[in-house]
């Protein structure tokens, strides 16, 4: 195939460029008219003309099908790869949960067969240790070897995944030594569930206390903590769905010291605010709940969302990632009705990162290059899937995205491709789309249709990270 025309994008520039695809791998970047001069000839020609050529996106955070609070995140692996697929992500990495009491060799199994078979696109599984324990830390050896090379640790949820801080230096301990990530949800899980429980007893039942008892300055703190912790063992530490100023800061504070000290944040910090959580005019009182995730929503009258997007472009927060954990309205986020406590924590959104964040490069907020760095290029670098992933250069696996600067769409639930009977994006006008998806050489989406199969997606064993400083 030879894609022509388009304006390929990566990380370092944006040049025009044919690109000529073998089955399922990259084997040229060509000046325009050369395959002509040369006599290359192609069974397929794609014509990218107005259009950016970018690698396929590469979402670091996904939890499809993750058990919850009592029920389950509504996305498949096949339903949320297809989603995925739509929206310009080829690769997602999801996190496999150690269940309490069970091992992390039985958890990551599970997992496995979850999506093995399954999946639209490549994927990949980040650990999720939620018992840190002499047996964890023995097989954090074997994933480590079989390509599962990144760890997530709580600091919040007390009783279900939390780690107390001993636990959390002895699983950063290990993976200094295994060369790994160690992966955090900072939050003070034990102060808020007291503020949680207070408001409860008040009477505070509402979706919007959710956000109220997870204050700013308790992300801020725990990452403090994180980092302490990780630079006493020598671990390098990566802060997942990272939403305030005062957790951006601690971490801004070690990057400038030239620590290993990474973060990601997400669409939903920089497009929704704990305000949303009030709902409109009209609605039944709850439907804030739609927008119930952790770590929380922050007021819009605070600095968080500005901070954020300065955060990307100083490379303080080095990946955009969703978190994507998608519960429907009706008879999940409605568990919660009496009690924003049983709300299940999440927001579903693999279908949209590649649009709303080029909605940064729309608004100058962030460069072309910066666009294509923090959505593909980091994250193939970070958890250890580059140059295979991340990149459109010889030898790179063929995931690749045409993408319109001229298309316009809304976002709704009326048609997306996720299992949600909403969207926390409801409306919202994007400037620019997604015209074909190509996925490991085969065109898997083009103008809004899906080409893909289900279990054309392989699995992915994981390097090291190639992003330590
Ligand atoms: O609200 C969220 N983020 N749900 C998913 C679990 C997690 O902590 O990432
Ligand atoms: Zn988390
Ligand atoms: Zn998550």
């Amino acid at each position: 195939t030879l894609i022509t025309n388009g304006t390929v994008v990566s990380a370092t520039g944006a040049i025009p460029h044919d690109v000529l695809v073998q089955d399922e791998t990259v084997v040229a970047l060509l000046s325009p008219g050369t395959a002509e001069a040369t006599g290359i000839t192609a069974d397929t020609v794609l014509d990218a003309t107005g259009c950016y050529v970018v690698p396929g996106g590469i979402d670091a955070h996904t939890h499809m099908e993750l058990p919850f609070g009592g029920t389950s995140a509504s996305d498949t692996f096949e339903t949320g790869t297809v989603a995925a697929a739509h929206g310009g992500t080829t690769t997602i990495i999801d996190f496999a949960v150690q269940t309490a009491g069970g091992d992390l060799r039985d958890s990551l199994d599970t997992w496995y067969a979850k999506a093995e078979g399954n999946c639209a696109v490549d994927y990949a599984f980040h650990m999720i240790v939620g018992g840190v324990d002499d047996s964890s830390l023995k097989l954090m050896g074997d994933l480590v070897a079989e390509g599962i090379t990144s760890f997530k640790l709580f600091m919040a949820y007390p009783g279900v995944f939390y780690s107390d801080d001993g636990q959390i230096l002895r699983a950063m301990q290990r993976a200094a030594e295994l060369g790994a990530m160690i992966s955090m949800h900072a939050e003070n899980g034990i102060a808020i569930d007291v503020l949680a429980a207070q408001a409860a007893a008040r009477g505070e039942t509402a979706p919007i206390h959710h956000g109220i008892t997870r204050p700013a300055r308790l992300e801020g703190e725990a990452t403090f903590r994180a980092i302490q912790l990780a630079l006493v063992a020598g671990a390098p530490v990566y802060f997942v769905h990272l939403s305030s100023s005062e957790a951006l800061e601690q971490v801004s504070r070690a990057r400038a010291e030239g620590h290993n000290v990474f973060a990601e944040t997400c669409p939903q910090y920089l497009y929704l605010t704990l305000e949303d959580h009030l709902g409109a005019p009209g609605d039944d009182g709850f439907e804030g709940a739609k927008y119930v995730c952790s770590a929380p929503l922050r007021s819009k009258h605070e600095s968080h969302g500005r901070d954020l997007w300065r955060g990307l472009r100083t490379n303080d927060l080095s990946i955009v990632a969703t978190d994507h954990c998608p519960f429907c309205y009706k008879d999940q986020k409605e568990l919660g009705r009496e009690d924003f406590r049983a709300i299940p924590n999440g927001i579903g959104g693999v279908e949209h990162r590649m649009d709303l964040i080029f909605q940064g490069v729309v608004t100058g907020e962030l460069s072309l290059e910066r666009w294509v760095e923090t959505c593909s290029t980091t994250p193939a670098r970070m958890f250890g899937l580059y140059p295979r992933k991340g990149v459109i250069a010889p030898g790179a696996d063929a995931d690749i995205v045409l993408y319109d600067p001229q298309a316009r769409t809304t976002i709704s639930a009326a048609t997306h491709h996720m299992t949600m009977d909403y969207s926390a994006y409801e409306g919202f006008e994007v400037a620019g789309g997604v015209r074909t998806v190509m996925s490991r050489g085969r065109v898997v989406v083009d103008r809004g249709t899906y080409h893909g199969s289900k279990g054309h997606g392989r699995f992915l064993p994981r390097g090291l990270s190639s992003y330590l400083r």
